[in-house]
């Protein structure tokens, strides 16, 4: 039941979030109380996949207790009850579904069929598929898919790739997207960052990088504020050549084509793209020369999951995420150890994902 990392307290209470954060980091950050404030208006029910685990229940309760959600706990119902009565817990009525229990069975053989159906040339069989069911990953995702809930949280207790699979397999991408992708927010001092891809796609191509920088702007947008947009690497505008340096290059060209209203430039390197003077000293051509980049595209997965990971041990910001950006329904894969208060801020951001699904969104 202990947290890792520094004071990560679980938060009931925002002002005393943001009185913490600025203490402890000296931010003055609106952006998650914002979401939150918006969460609250229209609360959405969130599956919570691995609902037998300490930190899970607390963040269901705090979500609760709040009105940002209406929690629906997936697993066995002694052992979640169990947790809830050791910790002093209350969860209310909340919804406890254990996808085991005999009297799931129907509904595990009509989630069943609809897995078959969509993967029965992807190589899953009926047998297969029933088995499957007993996986709250892919009975979760299922629930969402069938629209018996408004979003799916996940992945605390496992790894990420084994988490995200059942998800891509039974809710997919949205219409219109190629890759999903996933997004870190970075609450420093200054103005709020975005880092992608951190999660998902091992070795972009260009293509795919043009993918993920519109996934990221709209994502950036989802969370009011304008992107400037770095695409990363270790050089600085062709002043290195090879396989990261022109992909990057490619990727800048065709977005800027593709997203003709998007602040967007590189390749370069990290210090650059947040340095304003240096890119005005040495790159005035730039389009970031004004106000410097607020969105950092990566251009590995490595580089940007090793990134975000070093700032958040190394501290002195909030990172929040991560973010999965792209799927057709709201689904966030947490960072295994993931504290209380990165499940509650996931939560709240699933929730108005949920709210907007038909406009501006994740
Ligand atoms: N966007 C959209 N669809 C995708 C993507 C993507 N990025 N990746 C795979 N898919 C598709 C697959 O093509 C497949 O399609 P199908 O319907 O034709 O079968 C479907 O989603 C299901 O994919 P799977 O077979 O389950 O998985 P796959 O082997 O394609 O691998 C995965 C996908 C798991 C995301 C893989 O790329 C991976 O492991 N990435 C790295 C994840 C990771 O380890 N991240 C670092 C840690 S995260 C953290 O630190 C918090």
């Amino acid at each position: 039941a202990m947290e890792s990392g520094v004071a990560r307290l679980p938060i009931t209470d925002w002002e005393a979030y943001e009185h913490e954060l600025k203490e402890r980091i000296g931010i003055d950050q609106k952006l998650m109380s914002r979401i939150t404030t918006q969460a609250k208006r229209d609360p959405k029910t969130v599956v919570f996949a691995e609902a037998d685990n300490y930190k899970i229940l607390k963040a269901a309760q705090i979500v609760q207790e709040q009105r940002i959600a209406t929690p629906i706990l997936l697993g066995n119902p002694e052992r979640i009850k169990a947790i809830i009565k050791e910790n002093n817990m209350d969860l209310y009525g909340a919804l406890i579904i254990d996808p085991l229990a005999e009297t799931e069975e129907a509904r595990k053989e009509e989630y069943a069929q609809i897995l078959y159906k969509k993967r029965q040339r992807k190589g899953i069989t009926l047998y297969d598929a029933r088995r499957l069911m007993r996986d709250r990953n892919y009975f979760g995702s299922m629930m969402l898919h069938n629209g018996e809930a408004d979003a799916l949280i996940s992945g605390l207790t496992r790894d990420y790739s084994k988490t995200i699979s059942p998800a891509l397999q039974v809710i997919g991408v949205e219409e219109g997207i190629n890759k999903v992708a996933g997004m870190y927010i970075v609450l420093g001092q200054k103005e709020p960052y975005f880092f992608a891809d951190t999660t998902v796609n091992v070795n972009p191509s260009a293509d795919e990088l043009v993918d993920i920088i519109g996934l990221t702007a709209r994502t950036v947008r989802f969370f009011d504020q304008e992107p400037r947009v770095a695409m990363l690497s270790f050089s600085n505008f062709g002043s290195v050549r090879g396989d990261i340096p022109d992909k990057g290059a490619e990727a800048v060209r065709k977005a800027k084509q593709r997203y003709p209203d998007l602040l967007i430039d590189g390749e370069m390197q990290a210090n650059t793209a947040l340095n304003k003077n240096l890119l005005r000293e040495n790159y005035p051509f730039s389009e970031l020369a004004e106000k410097g980049a607020n969105t950092l595209v990566f251009p590995t997965l490595t580089s940007g999951n090793i990134a975000y990971k070093l700032l958040q041990e190394i501290g002195g910001v909030e990172v929040i995420g991560p973010v999965l950006m792209g799927m057709r329904k709201p689904v966030h894969i947490l960072q295994l150890g993931s504290s209380v208060r990165d499940i509650v801020n996931m939560v709240a951001i699933a929730v108005v994902d949920a709210q907007n699904y038909n406009n501006q969104h994740i």
